[in-house]
């Protein structure tokens, strides 16, 4: 982290968990624990059905409520989607896009990514843009090669303006619900290298103004080591987002 130049944020990515009824309970446990630790922005991003009900519980507090994913198109027919337009009107003002599970099971590509980023941001919100490589190509020693491309692929046709509403989530996939975390080194090593992408596309001030998490089994026990890592500005957490002690513990190495 490096508070001094950019926001830490700590994200939970609920994925495909929690019943309205479940993400108000969670949102009103979870609520005095984290209350006055704004040494970091707290977001959950949430199924779409639940962001209403997680949105009510959270009002007046220090949470915000995402989405995790949007479409491209302002409207029409794309049978099961969801605009920018009517996250915004809802009052959502964050989404993840690119996560690598949409990546693998719905065949998202850089393209689509960099469309739909692109198309939320039009509509006024903040990305948390998803990026990491995989098993193979971590081995073969090519991981600077692909994040680089993702970014810059994904970032096509965003404007230096436009990056302060943008948050980098590296996510190495073979660190993605397996309980393999990749060690605090190689989170910094890869989130440094996506930083010197953004200095060669943006220079040097937007790169070091631009929060990069790092996301992929980080929990309780950690987040702390992660996070002590100059180019490691948050974390986006999947399973331990769910329970509010491990949350709360990721928040608290945060501040
Ligand atoms: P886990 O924390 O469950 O590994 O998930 C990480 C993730 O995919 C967050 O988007």
């Amino acid at each position: 982290m490096n508070n001094a130049k950019r926001r830490t944020v700590i994200a939970g990515n609920w994925k495909m968990n929690f019943t309205p009824a479940e993400a108000t309970a969670f949102i009103n446990e979870i609520k005095p624990m984290v209350a006055g630790k704004d040494n970091c922005d707290i977001i959950f991003c949430a199924p779409y059905v639940t962001i209403a009900a997680a949105q009510a519980a959270a009002e007046g507090s220090n949470i915000k409520i995402g989405a995790e994913n949007v479409h491209f198109a302002e409207s029409g027919a794309y049978t099961g989607e969801v605009s920018a337009k009517m996250l915004t009107a809802c009052g959502v003002e964050y989404v993840i896009i690119g996560h690598s599970e949409r990546r693998q099971y719905f065949g998202e590509t850089d393209e689509t990514v960099n469309k739909r980023t692109l198309a939320a941001l039009a509509a006024g919100m903040k990305v948390i843009l998803c990026l990491g490589e995989v098993k193979e190509q971590r081995l073969a020693g090519i991981t600077r090669e692909i994040v680089s491309m993702q970014t810059k692929l994904d970032l096509a046709g965003v404007s230096a303006e436009d990056m302060k509403n943008i948050i980098i989530a590296y996510e190495p996939v073979w660190a993605i619900g397996t309980g393999l975390t990749a060690t605090p080194e190689q989170a910094e090593e890869t989130c440094g290298q996506i930083r010197e992408v953004l200095v060669e596309l943006y220079g040097k001030d937007v790169a070091e103004a631009t929060t990069i998490q790092y996301g992929g089994s980080m929990n309780d026990k950690n987040a702390a080591e992660l996070l002590s890592k100059p180019n490691v500005d948050g974390g986006l957490i999947g399973g331990a987002s769910l329970v509010a002690s491990k949350f709360t513990a990721i928040v608290d190495a945060a501040q």
